[in-house]
């Protein structure tokens, strides 16, 4: 059945420099997906496995939707791949789905990926009566996508740029104390994209006692909580990001081992790549 569903890329597109949408049919994802979940591909037979959140899916359809930044050996090989062609391997829906309930005001943050994986969450909470905001950032308004989709499923959209080009100049953390400090009060911030911007987004909320909740991004090798590769300690509790997460309290995550964990495999898997012929 795997085999006849053949998990065939359908659609691929750069939507800004070195960040690619892939449309792959997965018709079983797609039947079970959930908001917060993701899916480990394998390009080829000996590819890494690689997680990525899924930035949406069509159960009609039999497909699923994700934003791959082209960082590293494993994600060139998927994005090299040509339409038509099929992957070696996807699992999924991985992960615990994200707890959507009524809250209030639910201000919700992505960066780099994170804009595709914040997507389905805001869509879900919005459904569930909650007052939605998006905020997304990039270092230059040229690196900015899917603002209109994030503007359809919310019921307001921010930006922020580091340079400044659109919206307020820096990241999705002075948006948040732009929206906290001026615009009332917030019920629960939700956190997507590079450990850098989830940090810093923690440690405001953490200082205004508001509840807020991260997706976790370490390393993830198996995904069944066999490995031990996404580790992570929560209210100094030992859990895995691949069957626990990848949302967690963001006031339990101890960040520093994080940061730690992730440098030294960021180290392997540059050492891991073709080295260029001179
Ligand atoms: Fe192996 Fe989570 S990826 S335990």
């Amino acid at each position: 059945d795997a085999l006849a569903d053949g998990f065939e890329l359908l659609e691929k597109r750069e939507l800004v420099p070195n960040m690619h949408l892939l449309r792959i049919r997965a018709p079983q994802i797609a039947a079970h997906a959930k908001p917060g979940q993701f899916v480990i591909l394998m390009a080829g037979e000996t590819s890494e496995r690689t997680p990525f959140t899924l930035a949406d899916w069509n159960a009609d359809q039999g497909d699923i939707t994700l934003i791959i930044e082209e960082v590293g050996r494993s994600s060139r090989e998927l994005i090299s791949l040509p339409v038509g062609a099929r992957l070696a391997h996807v699992s999924g829906p991985l992960g615990q789905p994200f707890d959507i309930q009524k809250k209030g005001t639910v201000v919700l943050g992505g960066g780099c990926y994170g804009i595709g994986g914040i997507l389905p969450l805001a869509r879900a909470l919005k459904q569930a009566g909650n007052r939605v905001i998006s905020v997304i950032e990039a270092s230059s308004s040229y690196l900015l996508f899917w603002e209109e989709e994030l503007r359809a499923v919310s019921d307001e959209t921010r930006i922020a740029t580091k340079d400044g080009s659109r919206g307020t100049r820096g990241g999705v953390q002075e948006v948040f104390e732009q929206l906290y400090r001026h615009e009332g009060p917030v019920d629960m911030f939700i956190a997507m994209g590079c450990t850098f911007m989830m940090r810093m987004t923690t440690e405001l909320t953490r200082s205004w006692k508001v509840p807020t909740f991260v997706a976790l991004n370490p390393i993830m090798v198996d995904g069944t909580g066999m490995c031990g590769a996404c580790r992570v300690s929560i209210h100094e509790e030992t859990k895995f990001a691949c069957i626990d997460g990848p949302f967690f309290d963001a006031h339990g995550v101890d960040w520093d081992e994080l940061d730690c964990r992730r440098s030294a495999y960021a180290r392997e898997e540059v050492e891991a790549l073709p080295q260029a012929a001179d």
